[in-house]
């Protein structure tokens, strides 16, 4: 991570105190996303991470994964690979179910999108309990492509999110450019 990047970053998220329910502290990306300096720098720090990793395609994690994962994606000369919620892609998709604190959810990604050649890392905003994350790694894995790591602006440091998504990885890297 670059020098004073981190510090940069930190300084662009708002805590929103008991949102979405009393208790949780949410971390909002829009005052980062609406600085073009903190925004670009940090799609500069996730496409290098991911030239360095020769990845040929971002798999973006839907809604806020979305919005780094695009330019990221350009800025690398990779391509562009949406993981939505059940449901919203119209082609021939893979799914994967992953367990909520109360109940179940479901992803999806067009597996076609995606050759053995590939190279792919996963990019999100947010890494919580690592479910949505994980999910993303089986998906990409199921694809028969190349997982060749994840990488997320900020993983939440009191959650075992990070030891999940490690072991789900193995070999391949897990950069988190925070941890608050
Ligand atoms: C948030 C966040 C991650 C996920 C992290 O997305 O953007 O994708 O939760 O949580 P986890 O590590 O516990 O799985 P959310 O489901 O709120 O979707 P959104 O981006 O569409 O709002």
């Amino acid at each position: 991570v670059p020098d004073g990047l981190s510090e940069l970053l930190l300084s662009r998220v708002r805590e929103v105190p008991d949102y979405p329910k009393p208790g949780i502290a949410f971390k909002d990306i829009t005052p980062l996303l609406a600085d073009p300096e903190a925004f670009g720098a940090l799609v500069e720090a996730l496409a290098t991470l991911a030239r360095e990793l020769g990845a040929t395609k971002i798999v973006g994690l839907e809604a806020r994964g979305f919005i780094l994962g695009a330019p990221v994606a350009l800025a690398a000369g990779a391509g562009f690979i949406p993981v939505r919620k059940a449901g919203k892609l119209p082609g021939a998709t893979l799914a994967q179910s992953y367990d909520l604190e109360y109940g179940s959810a479901e992803i999806e990604i067009h597996a076609e999108d995606l050759t053995a050649d590939d190279r792919v890392l996963v990019v999100d905003d947010v890494l919580a309990t690592g479910g949505t994350a994980e999910a993303a790694i089986s998906l990409v894995r199921r694809t028969g492509a190349g997982l060749v790591g994840l990488a997320v602006l900020m993983e939440l440091g009191f959650l075992p999110g990070g030891e999940r998504v490690r072991k789900a990885l193995g070999d391949a890297p897990y950069q988190a450019l925070l941890t608050v």
